[in-house]
């Protein structure tokens, strides 16, 4: 099932200069966020708001800067009986439509019954009494999330956890008040955000400043562990860095710039931007569990245009799928035995490849290695059985897709949960390193670093030589309206696959997809959530992003 074909030319030149950056000051403390890691697929924050307190949770999103939350007066809270809900059957589809104003999963917010919240003017930079008089505000950012809504302000509440060095750790919370977010009337996802970028927005604000200003850290920065694997917590650390997260090598990168063609999503500067935690990717490979590996070509294909490694990548924690040229996509799918489903428009994949290997991201020096099973989406048909083939043999969705859905590259969610993640928004640098894999609970104790420079602390310089050159370059996306509900399809109903193809190698030169179809009609899981019209129609593919418990 996992062939290894011949090895391709090593990418990368070995036995580049390195160095590692002395790392001397240590912090006694740092604000840690506990993260909740849903059905694998979210990585969500529980905040408390206003007075009387508010409690609802946030999605994590490194690639934006916003707080923003569903305001009561346009959402409604979904009931909770959805999320307890364990079987994926026909019913949820049919609850969520009933309402009339759409379903927030994680919670709203209602600034009226706050008596410490108002709406804000950023035009006079003061608080306000009505809606009217405060700044109306309406962001889409490069992933596709559309917010509209008023800025306003109250006072927040983070739960931080402060674990000590005897092992015992206590719950606290750090308060702040009159913090200026985003009171959200529309979105094309319905659950809010703690953002973490950087701010590049009129009026836009990011919550992490605040910290900064409170004097809790130094520069305006973050690491990032969202895995739960081997039950490593996952946690939000903000201002620096934490020794025991890091496995292996840990390499910084400067953000890679981007040039939106379109100038739909970066309208500033001509659609210029350097603020966003974009990374070049230098190539793409898999690894058997033998030790073989194989790289994939340097060069790649999209639709009508070639290009060769390195090819920058957004990072997007709110992103389902990992997005990649679609030649090397097609490798991909023929290593691991994958078809593509072209009703789902997902590639499946037997589950049981899982165990057999990783996916190698390499990021100049950097090769981050994804266990195979970490990749894979298991699919439930309407019933909650599983999804097979005609084996009988498990259905996996494979997490990657074309990336010209896009108009370019994109790790999401599936890459995030594979590494250690610290940014400093200040001087635009980000390290990334494994993920510690250790089951061993970690007996050393951890050690805080504080990032105060361009310097990413413990973190060495990365190699690739072109560098300076490297642009992300966003282009119109080939997808076509007709062919957008079939992306937020996950189950089929008739649960079974066939595939009428596997002699058929699918052929790269021609450029079609692989053979392969599967029986049975499928239900449109986005039928189930408002499609909101005035919103253009690549965001209703986001719909997925909200497609959680
Ligand atoms: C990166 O590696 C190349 C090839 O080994 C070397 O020529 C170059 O000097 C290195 N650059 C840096 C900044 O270390
Ligand atoms: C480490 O390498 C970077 C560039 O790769 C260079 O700017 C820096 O001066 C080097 N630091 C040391 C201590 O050699
Ligand atoms: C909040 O107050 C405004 C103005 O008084 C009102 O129009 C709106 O319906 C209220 N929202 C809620 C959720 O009560
Ligand atoms: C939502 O807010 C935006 C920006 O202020 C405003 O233009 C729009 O009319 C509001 N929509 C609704 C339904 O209130
Ligand atoms: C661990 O250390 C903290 C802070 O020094 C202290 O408050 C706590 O009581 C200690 N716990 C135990 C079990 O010793
Ligand atoms: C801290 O909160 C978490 C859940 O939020 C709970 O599981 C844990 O027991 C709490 N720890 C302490 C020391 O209260
Ligand atoms: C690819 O095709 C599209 C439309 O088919 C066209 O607009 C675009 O310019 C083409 N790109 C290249 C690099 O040829
Ligand atoms: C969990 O830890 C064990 C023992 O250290 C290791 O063999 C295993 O690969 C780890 N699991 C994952 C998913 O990394
Ligand atoms: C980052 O932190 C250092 C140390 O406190 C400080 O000197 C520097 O000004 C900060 N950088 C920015 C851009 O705030």
């Amino acid at each position: 099932m996992f062939q290894l074909k011949v090895l391709f030319l090593a990418l990368l030149t070995a036995a580049m200069a390195k160095n590692t950056t002395s790392a001397s000051a240590t912090v006694d403390w740092l604000p840690v966020f506990k993260l909740k890691v849903r059905d694998n697929r979210a990585i969500d924050y529980t905040i408390e708001i206003g007075s009387p307190r508010q409690t609802l949770e946030l999605r994590l999103d490194v690639g934006n800067a916003n707080l923003w939350v569903p305001g009561a007066d346009s959402f409604t809270a979904c009931p909770t009986a959805r999320a307890t809900s364990t079987t994926a059957d026909s019913t949820t589809s049919g609850t969520a439509s009933a309402y009339v104003t759409p379903c927030a999963p994680l919670g709203v917010y209602d600034l009226n019954s706050s008596s410490s919240g108002s709406y804000f003017s950023g035009v006079g930079d003061i608080a306000v009494d009505s809606e009217d008089d405060a700044t109306g505000v309406d962001y889409s950012y490069l992933d596709g999330i559309e917010i509209s809504g008023h800025l306003a302000v109250d006072g927040f509440d983070f739960p931080i956890q402060d674990a000590f060095r005897n092992g015992s750790s206590v719950n606290h919370s750090l308060a702040l008040q009159d913090m200026r977010f985003l009171y959200a009337n529309d979105s094309n996802v319905n659950t809010g955000a703690l953002g973490l970028g950087i701010p590049c927005h009129d009026y836009s604000v990011s919550f992490i400043d605040y910290f900064k200003k409170a004097d809790f850290i130094k520069n305006s920065s973050y690491s990032l562990v969202t895995s739960t694997v081997n039950k490593s917590d996952p946690v939000l650390i903000l201002g620096g860095v934490s020794s025991t997260r890091i496995s292996g090598d840990f390499y910084q990168y400067d953000f890679v710039p981007v040039v939106d063609v379109t100038q739909r999503f970066v309208t500033i500067n001509g659609g210029y931007t350097d603020t966003l935690p974009i990374v070049p990717i230098t190539g793409i490979g898999v690894t058997a569990s033998d030790g073989e590996s194989v790289m994939f070509p340097h060069t790649f294909t999209e639709q009508n245009a070639t290009g060769t490694y390195p090819k920058p990548a957004l990072l997007d924690s709110r992103t389902l799928y990992n997005f990649i040229p679609y030649s090397t996509l097609i490798e991909l799918a023929l290593e691991l035995n994958a078809y593509y489903a072209s009703d789902m428009d997902v590639w499946l994949v037997n589950c049981d490849v899982g165990s057999v290997g990783t996916i190698d991201i390499h990021l100049g020096d950097l090769v981050v290695k994804m266990p195979i099973s970490s990749v894979l989406y298991e699919q439930k048909n309407d019933d909650g059985s599983d999804l097979v083939f005609q084996s009988g043999d498990k259905a996996c969705a494979l997490a990657f897709l074309p990336d010209n859905t896009f108009g370019y590259s994109l790790l999401g969610l599936p890459f995030l949960k594979n590494i250690y993640l610290a940014v400093n928004n200040d001087y635009r640098t980000l390290a990334i390193s494994n993920i510690v894999r250790d089951n061993k609970k970690n007996t050393k104790a951890d050690v805080l670093y504080p990032m105060e420079s361009e310097t990413i602390p413990l973190a060495r310089y990365n190699n690739i030589s072109s560098y300076s050159e490297i642009t992300m370059t966003v282009t119109t996306y080939a997808l076509k309206p007709s062919q957008l509900p079939k992306y937020t399809e996950v189950f089929v109903s008739d649960g079974e696959v066939y595939v009428t193809g596997s002699d058929d190698s699918p052929s790269t030169s021609a450029g079609p997809s692989p053979s392969g179809s599967y029986s049975g009609s499928t239900r449109s899981a986005a039928s189930s959530h408002r499609q909101s019209t005035a919103l253009p129609s690549l965001l209703v593919l986001l719909v997925l992003f909200v497609y959680f418990l």
